[in-house]
């Protein structure tokens, strides 16, 4: 994104908090973080298992309460106070998670989960040759063939062509911000190399928001417009990903970054162990 473009924050947090348990026994998962992520923008919030970035992710997607806090989507306060609400805001917002295997319904084939992409983008009483197209076009867009699609369940999928399906879904609805929660850490390497293409050019191709989570800074690094660094629960730094991660100001990111093996030094294993 040029530097000098118009930016608008597509979604604001400020002080977000996010604190399970009662009494004595809390954890505070997430603890008090500010950001503002822009629209088109592809933003990646890193930080180690724990560290409370599937909380976050759930509170933005308003599948978990705030315990304090705000988060601002385009401007407005978050109210997602009624089924209504909550409908409008899913159309704006969506989620591909680590584990494709769980984000389908089993009963429902191929074919039902794009129908209902294309209901959901007001495409009810197209024609049936209208909604194939439509299917086509967007399994195409994920390298996959509507033929031999049709009539197939998801779990005859592969995991890679399964969050590829999930890419075709995006594409067909169309939402302002897609949060990807480590959507590549369950597939193999080639496999993840596609999705992360398809995913840059789907946020090419649509200046959606992406906001991509990994414990990975390495790709982080290599994606992403900006990053955020989250050490337990809260933000520790965050910047243009050339400033995070070529001069990193936080022990903690100096931390992750020394960790990322390089692929072309031997391996030390005398410290192993
Ligand atoms: N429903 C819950 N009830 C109680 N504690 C929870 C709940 N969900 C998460 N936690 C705790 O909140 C903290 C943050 O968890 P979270 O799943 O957000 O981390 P994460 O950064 O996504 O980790 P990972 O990289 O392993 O996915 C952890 O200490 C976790 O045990
Ligand atoms: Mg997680």
């Amino acid at each position: 994104m040029p530097v000098n473009a118009e930016r608008t924050v597509c979604l604001c947090g400020r002080g977000l908090t996010k604190v399970f348990g009662l009494g004595r026994q809390t954890v505070t998962a997430v603890d008090h973080v500010d950001f503002d992520f822009y629209d088109g923008e592809l933003v990646s919030i890193v930080g180690e298992s724990g560290s409370g970035k599937t909380t976050l992710a759930k509170m933005l997607l308003g599948l978990l309460s705030k315990t304090e806090g705000e988060i601002h989507f385009h401007g407005q306060p978050l109210d997602l106070s009624t089924a209504k609400k909550r409908r409008k805001y899913w159309k704006g917002i969506q989620a591909i998670f680590q584990d494709p295997f769980s984000s389908y319904n089993i009963f429902n084939k191929i074919d039902t989960v794009l129908l209902d992409c294309i209901r959901m983008r007001g495409g009810k009483n197209l024609k049936m040759e209208e909604k194939i197209a439509l299917m086509t076009e967007a399994l195409a867009f994920v390298n996959l063939k509507y033929e031999e699609m049709t009539n197939k369940y998801p779990f005859e999928l592969s995991g890679g062509q399964m969050q590829r399906l999930m890419i075709a879904r995006i594409f067909l609805l169309k939402p302002k911000i897609l949060l990807a929660d480590e959507p590549t850490s369950m597939i193999d390497a080639c496999s993840r190399a596609t999705i992360l293409d398809m995913l840059l050019k789907l946020r090419d191709e649509t200046n959606m928001t992406i906001i991509f989570i990994t414990h990975d800074i390495g790709l982080a690094y290599h994606i992403s417009d900006t990053v955020y660094i989250m050490e337990k629960g809260k933000f520790v730094e965050h910047g243009t990903a050339d400033e995070v991660i070529l001069n990193p100001q936080a022990e903690y990111t100096r931390r992750l970054i020394n960790d990322v093996p390089k692929l072309n030094e031997t391996w030390d294993l005398s410290t192993v162990g």
